[in-house]
């Protein structure tokens, strides 16, 4: 019932070890700066690193910023490129001498919210969007995740969506809380015209802000709410995907 959960992020690697039939860590949470360039054999000394300070021998499940099909890191749009094709499943492995399983990042955050935060008993069509350097995304149908969703690259105004409403872009071209909630409310009109989603469940650092910008969403039918677990989301979800919890 105990995995280790390790959430690999732009700026931070955080590890805990998690109990996943409660969602809870069951130890402080440790975090390490991600080595630049963030190629995969620093991140995997990373992975061993945190995997040795918790004395960790069990389940590990690890998160990754991209498509993951069967332990393989298919894109890496703000990763180092060396992540491209790769077999991370067998890297962190090899790494830690633990059963490994690696995901996308929002779906791991995702399947946590669903069970333990904001999603918790929704039936219908979820949609978690995390605005941070990219967008990320993860689908629930009936609360069954379909993975690797790429969502934040769809096209708006002939350019990548992320680029236009990630909180980076708001930084980027410093645009203020009702110019770039603008952005975000085109783009979520679109998401809504191709899914209509129930519920969206909006998380990434700058939901911590929701206040400032949710309540300017006006053209969108679903409801939208914050995540509820923060920065702990992607740790408990990457926790779960490992099956521990039968
Ligand atoms: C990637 C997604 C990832 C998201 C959030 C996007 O650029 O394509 O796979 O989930 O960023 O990290």
């Amino acid at each position: 019932m105990h995995a280790l959960g390790i959430d690999i992020g732009g700026t931070g690697i955080k590890a805990a070890p998690v109990d996943v039939a409660t969602g809870k860590l069951l130890a402080d949470r440790q975090k390490i700066a991600t080595p630049r360039p963030a190629r995969p054999d620093a991140i995997a000394d990373v992975v061993k690193q945190l995997t040795t300070s918790f004395s960790w021998s069990g389940p590990i499940g690890i998160t990754f910023a991209g498509v993951v099909t069967d332990g393989v890191t298919r894109t890496a749009a703000n990763m180092d490129a060396a992540w491209l094709g790769l077999d991370a499943g067998a890297l962190f492995r090899k790494a830690t001498g633990n059963q490994v399983r690696v995901l996308n990042d929002v779906d791991a955050a995702g399947a946590a919210e669903m069970t333990f935060g904001a999603g918790i008993g929704e039936k219908g069509t979820v949609l978690m969007l995390t605005f941070g350097t990219g967008i990320g995304s993860a689908l629930f149908i009936q609360g069954i995740l379909v993975p690797n969703t790429e969502f934040g690259h769809i096209e708006i105004r002939g350019r990548d969506a992320e680029t236009r409403a990630s909180e980076r872009a708001k930084e980027l071209h410093d645009l203020s809380w009702g110019k770039w909630a603008g952005h975000v409310d085109e783009y979520l009109q679109h998401i809504e015209a191709l899914l209509s989603p129930h519920l969206i469940i909006v998380g990434g650092g700058i939901s911590k802000q929701s206040d400032k910008w949710v309540p300017r969403l006006t053209g969108i039918r679903a409801r939208i709410v914050p995540a509820a677990l923060l920065n702990d989301a992607g740790i408990v979800g990457a926790a779960m995907s490992t099956g521990t919890g039968g």
